[in-house]
Formats: C-alpha cells, sequence, structure tokens
C-alpha cells in the first residue's frame, strides 16, 4: 500500500526525522538552505502534505500550486502561522495545523535571557574582553541594573507571555502588567493586573515584553506612541515577530534616547537585519533562537507527525489552524 507522502522543507533533529519517516514518504530538504519560491512550489505541488517553517513564504501562489497538485494540507513546524496564507490555503480546501505549547518554555527562557544579558550588559562586557579591552574590575565598570522588584509588561498572554510572567514573578519578584485582546482572569497565576491598551502597560514597565501573535491587527503594535510612554530607563524585548514592532521608531527611541536598550530575537524581513537596528546602541541582537532547544525542536516535530498521523488517517487534528 503506498502511504502519504510529505515534504518537508528543512532539515529535524533525528528522532523527529525518524518518528515522520516511519510513517510517511518523507522528502526532506536534503541541503537544509531555504527554498526558493519554485523550489517550494515544486515540493508543495507533488507531494500530498507539506511541512514548512517561518523561514519558508507559503503564500496564495504556493498554496494554489499546492492544491493544483497534490498537496491537501500544511502542517507547519512552528507556533506562528504568519508566513502562510491561510486565507487561501481556507480556500483550495487545505487544512493547516501547527506546533502550540511545546515550545512554551523554550521561548520564555530566551526571553529571560534577553532581559538578563540587556540589563546586566553581558553582550557589551563579552565582546570587551573577547577584543582584549578589559582593564580588570572597577566600582563603575560596566555596571547594569538588577530585575528585582521591577515591573515587567507583556503584550500578549498566551501560553508563552504566561510562563515568561511566571518566571519574571517567581524567579526575580517582578510585578507583572499586561495588555490582551481578551480578558485574562486570576491574575495569571502571578498577581498580574491587565491594563486596557498598549500605551498603559508602557507606562508602567521597566520592561515591555511581546508575546502576540503576527496578524494585521498586531502590526507594529508596538509603535511610536507606545515607545513615546516608555521610561528612559526601560528595555523592550521581542522574541513574537518582527513585525509587531514599529522598527524604524525602535530605532528612533534607541537613538534619542527615549528607551535603555532593546532585546531582539526576531526582526521584520529577517533574515536580512535592517542596518539602522544593527547600529543602534542598546542592543542585544539574536538570530530567531526562541524555540532553539534540542528537546523543543524534537518535540515540535513530533507535533507535526500527529497532525500528519490525523490528517492521513481523516480524524480531527490535534492542533488545527483557522
Ligand atoms: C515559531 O514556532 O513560531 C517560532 O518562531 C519558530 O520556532
Amino acid at each position: 500500500m503506498t502511504r502519504p507522502s510529505i515534504f518537508v522543507t528543512r532539515r529535524w533533529p533525528s528522532p523527529a526525522e525518524e518518528a515522520l519517516s516511519a510513517l510517511f514518504d518523507v522528502t526532506f530538504n536534503a541541503d537544509d538552505r531555504p527554498l526558493s519560491k519554485d523550489e517550494l512550489m515544486a515540493g508543495v505541488a507533488s507531494h500530498d502534505m507539506a511541512a514548512p517553517t517561518v523561514s519558508d513564504v507559503i503564500d496564495a501562489d504556493v498554496v494554489a500550486a499546492g492544491a493544483a497538485g497534490r498537496c491537501r494540507m500544511i502542517a507547519n513546524y512552528g507556533v506562528g502561522v504568519n508566513h502562510i496564507d491561510l486565507v487561501s490555503a481556507a480556500a483550495h480546501g487545505i487544512a493547516v495545523s501547527n506546533t502550540p505549547g511545546v515550545l512554551t518554555d523554550a521561548t520564555a527562557d530566551l526571553t529571560l535571557t534577553l532581559m538578563l544579558m540587556l540589563s546586566r550588559r553581558a553582550g557589551e562586557g563579552e565582546r570587551e574582553l573577547r577584543a582584549g579591552a578589559w582593564n580588570g574590575w572597577g566600582p563603575t565598570h560596566l555596571v547594569g541594573r538588577q530585575m528585582t522588584g521591577k515591573t515587567l509588561g507583556i503584550i500578549g498572554m498566551g501560553r508563552i507571555g504566561q510562563a515568561v510572567a511566571r518566571r519574571a514573578h517567581f524567579g526575580f519578584g517582578m510585578d507583572v502588567v499586561f495588555q490582551n485582546r481578551s480578558a485574562v482572569t486570576g491574575g495569571a497565576g502571578v498577581g498580574a493586573r491587565q491594563l486596557a491598551s498598549v500605551a498603559e502597560v508602557c507606562a508602567a514597565s521597566d520592561y515591555v515584553s511581546l508575546h502576540c501573535a503576527a496578524t494585521a491587527e498586531t502590526r507594529h503594535i508596538l509603535g511610536a506612541d507606545a515607545l513615546a510612554a516608555m521610561s528612559p530607563d526601560a528595555y523592550v524585548i521581542n522574541t513574537a515577530r518582527g513585525d509587531v514592532v514599529d522598527e524604524a521608531a525602535l530605532v528612533a527611541a534607541l537613538e534619542s534616547g527615549a528607551i535603555a536598550g532593546a532585546g531582539l530575537d526576531v526582526f521584520q524581513g529577517e533574515p536580512v537585519v535592517n542596518p539602522a537596528i544593527l547600529a543602534a546602541p542598546n542592543t542585544v541582537l539574536l538570530p530567531h533562537l526562541g524555540s532553539a532547544t534540542q528537546e523543543t525542536r524534537v518535540a515540535m516535530g513530533m507535533k507535526v507527525v500527529e497532525n500528519a498521523r490525523a490528517f492521513a488517517a481523516g480524524t480531527p487534528l490535534p492542533d488545527p489552524v483557522g
């Protein structure tokens, strides 16, 4: 009996590749380099299912090519689906799934990493030491700020926002305020206060961390007005998607000293990073590492396996999108 086929646009950690290969005829992208649009269209069209990642743009053309070919299911390797044209997929009757839950802890950990690196000037210190420019311990040398007792503002209090809130509150004694499009009850388990607007969160916080999905509504949710409400001692952290921050406004705020710094793991148009962001002062910049732990990347693959298996069996998807 022929097994359903699935096109996987990148390489995965081996346990997840093995689990997928045990059930399906799998085509992995042997080179593990980002594919061109033509390669994506050809691969998606010639398989029953496709498993892209955040680095693949699955736009209306790719969806249409898939629908005209064999593709009936897109099982995304990742939780964010802003790179997939969901409207086109629905119009063509292509099912979509994602991988919620399994990357919550890894992404929350990386958020705290960025907060700590900024607060304690860890990137600056490492660069100085490696450059041979360290002159020894000094009372005013690379003095940062402590996180303990400060206020964290969270934009988007879903799974990841709540995991960040717990780490900040229980680990560092931070107060938490947040903005979320729907009501979150019980103070998210950390006595967090829900505020009415992003600007109010910005005004109340020493750290503003973004954890909302990237949608038309959240594009540039942190823009010039919200940044203007922040204290000059406050930091912006983004581990969500580049599009949720207005990068031009962020650069202006960093350059003028309107905010103290920014820790960014995601960028508009990544992997190309706006040169103005690279040149801006007081930043810690990472190459989209939020989910990059062995445990999480295996678990993400296993989620794709579960969803593809359900689709092939004609049973409800565990993680449907749309
Ligand atoms: C996601 O899953 O959306 C991450 O950004 C990539 O792992």
